[in-house]
């Protein structure tokens, strides 16, 4: 909620304090009348003085944010009467200097071929006004044509192209969910999916995992259970933990799901990073009867900046998710999607290209992890860009803050789960040249030395 507090290039901490929690009173994260944590608990969830915390709150008294009573604690004044829920992946986002190995996405668009559009590109690609909702026809032939040559014949009506993969990922939940029902999905996953949850109102069912994957009989019980009409999976390597799904598993989760009537969404953004090569087949092929919507995107492969995905579902929920969708956005920007047309015949090449240098990274920043930091304990990934340490501590909220005004963005395990409760992993992205990746450690190092030893010089 109050991610990047301390990133203010004014002001001392109380008033940096101050100014991130009218901001967020202001845009309606914290609701009218609700209670603000006791001063000592809010200095150590934010790695901050007690005095710093003291100092905040009596400027926010004074200007009518929150008011305070002997007994009752602080409580915050809002036009709004009901919060909404502060989104998991904003946390990623800091406008400060530093270095940022929180965003899961690649560092720019360096490692394309040139790619460019003009009037020529624009009329050629018969987008005609620009605004289709679906996509352009161009594209989604294209991308329907990619799908079918992996395997899965795909129609061009099947192809909604979205605004990133998590665009996609919310339309499919949104036009499934129905009120009351939960949504399946494993405890620790992609934050964004818990955001899309929040936001429509959702209860997550988790299911449980091994090194695997998905437990088929946790699975199973749970769909009898609570008969979720939708179910949230990733294939190819899985954001934060960096684990891919055995084979095995991936057939006995195939045999289960066609036993409900859940559909399911594979979400496949990061697929095409699996250290040896995509992982195939994936539940799309394997399941029979189930319905599964596989999802793609050009953010990790390509570039997070051209905000293009789609998905692949049957025409009808194709046309479903496009009535949900209008009553948000009119389409993807045209653009954009001519740009990922041209990018497309290069997808292949430009994977391999990606797969060797992000494990080459990956390795690297490993080797050094275990040497300076050898009370963390960090998972080898099988793929993708982000590595998963375990601290020895039991929450790294503070510890993700403090690390920030060590000039070193990363985030928090709680995150990647639907409760944010106390979690003691950090979630590391290395998708940056070598010299960030090394110069980002080198500041964690210094950060944990602090923050390990000395809490009293932390908070004092
Ligand atoms: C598993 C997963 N799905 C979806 C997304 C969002 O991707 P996009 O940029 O295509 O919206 C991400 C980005 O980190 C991701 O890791």
């Amino acid at each position: 909620m109050l991610a990047g507090w301390s990133d203010a290039p004014h002001g001392t901490l109380a008033q940096r304090l101050a100014h991130a929690v009218r901001g967020a009173v202001h845009s309606g994260l914290l609701a009218n009348g609700s209670r603000l944590p006791a001063e000592r608990t809010l200095a150590s969830m934010l790695a901050v003085s007690r005095s710093t915390v003291t100092t905040a709150l009596s400027e926010l008294r004074a200007d009518g944010t929150v008011t305070s009573r002997q007994g009752s604690g602080t409580t915050v004044r809002n036009v709004y009467a009901r919060a909404i829920a502060g989104s998991r992946i904003a946390e990623h986002f800091s406008s400060t200097p530093g270095i940022d190995l929180a965003a899961g996405n690649p560092p720019d668009a360096s490692h394309l071929p040139a790619v460019h559009i003009d009037v020529a590109t624009l009329l050629a690609g018969g987008g005609g006004p620009g605004v289709q909702p679906l996509g352009l026809p161009a594209l989604r032939a294209a991308l329907a044509s990619r799908h079918s040559e992996h395997g899965r014949l795909t129609d061009t009506s099947q192809i909604h192209v979205t605004a990133g993969a998590h665009q996609a990922v919310a339309l499919v939940v949104g036009a499934l969910h129905t009120i009351g029902a939960p949504v399946a999905v494993e405890a620790t996953s992609y934050p964004g999916i818990f955001d899309i949850i929040d936001t429509i109102g959702a209860r997550p069912v988790p299911i449980g995992v091994d090194s695997a994957g998905l437990l088929a009989d946790d699975l199973d019980r749970l769909l009898t259970e609570h008969r979720p009409p939708v179910l949230y999976v990733q294939s190819g390597p899985h954001n934060p933990t960096g684990r891919i799904p055995a084979p095995g598993r991936l057939r006995a989760l195939a045999e289960v799901l066609d036993r409900h009537e859940t559909t399911v969404v594979e979400d496949g953004a990061l697929a095409d990073l699996a250290f040896a090569g995509r992982v195939r087949p994936e539940l799309a092929d394997l399941c029979r009867r189930a319905v599964v919507v596989s999802v793609g995107s050009l953010s990790k492969v390509a570039w997070g900046g051209l905000r293009i995905g789609w998905l692949r579902a049957p025409a009808p929920l194709v046309e479903r998710t496009m009535h949900l969708r209008l009553g948000n956005d009119l389409g993807a920007a045209a653009p954009s999607q001519l740009l990922a047309l041209q990018l497309l015949p290069h997808l292949d090449d430009l994977a391999e290209q990606r797969r060797t240098t992000l494990s080459a990274t990956v390795e690297r920043a490993l080797d050094l992890l275990r040497a300076d930091l050898p009370e963390w304990q960090v998972s080898e990934p099988a793929g993708g860009s982000v590595l998963w340490a375990r601290l020895p501590i039991a929450d790294t909220a503070a510890f993700a803050l403090f690390a920030g005004r060590h000039g070193v963005h990363v985030a928090p395990g709680s995150i990647a789960t639907a409760t944010r409760a106390p979690n003691p992993h950090l979630r590391i992205c290395v998708d940056r040249p070598w010299g960030t990746v090394h110069e980002g450690i080198r500041r964690l190092r210094l950060a944990w030395s602090e923050f390990a030893t000395k809490p009293a010089a932390i908070l004092g």
